[in-house]
């Protein structure tokens, strides 16, 4: 009896969670599918052979969807050149997406501001290789600035 009444609540609970489990399954995919608003769009990395954290940060672009154009120069100058990127705002890479140029270890979020906003300009930055962000090792320490550029001029775009 004591065993019918176990099988019983087990069953009961069984049945419960089922849907529970279905739910949040339903909840993660709708907020996978709204990370990234342009899903499955041809991205465009510019980057030399041999650098580590650029794969990564490639890797993290086709994790986030996009698909990913890799392109290996041995200097990236005359990228850097055409899309008049300062020196100071210039990083490992230059991502093309849509319009824009994306420079360096860029957040998913800036990413996102940049292409639901599309503000008038010609790309964003974040320069150097700050430890933590996509593609670089280690825990994120400081905030991130992000800048967007126009004609080499730069602002503050966002800071993560
Ligand atoms: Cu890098
Ligand atoms: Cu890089």
């Amino acid at each position: 009896m004591k065993q019918n009444k176990n099988l019983l609540r087990f069953t009961i609970i069984t049945i419960l969670t089922i849907p529970l489990f279905y739910f949040f399954n339903f909840v993660t995919d709708k907020k996978n599918a709204l990370a990234n608003i342009n899903d499955k769009q041809i991205v465009e990395v510019f980057k030399t052979p041999t650098c580590g954290c650029c794969n990564g940060y490639v890797l993290f672009l086709e994790k986030e969807r996009f698909k990913v154009k890799q392109t290996d120069m041995d200097s990236l100058h005359k990228i850097k050149q055409k899309y008049t990127i300062p020196l100071e705002m210039q990083s490992c890479h230059t991502t093309i997406i849509d319009k824009y140029f994306v420079e360096g270890h860029v957040p998913l979020e800036a990413i996102n501001k940049l292409l639901k906003e599309q503000p008038n300009i010609d790309g964003i930055a974040l320069p150097g290789m700050p430890i933590g962000t996509p593609g670089m090792p280690g825990d994120k320490y400081e905030p991130y600035v992000i800048y967007q550029i126009i004609n080499g001029k730069y602002s503050v775009f966002m800071t993560i």
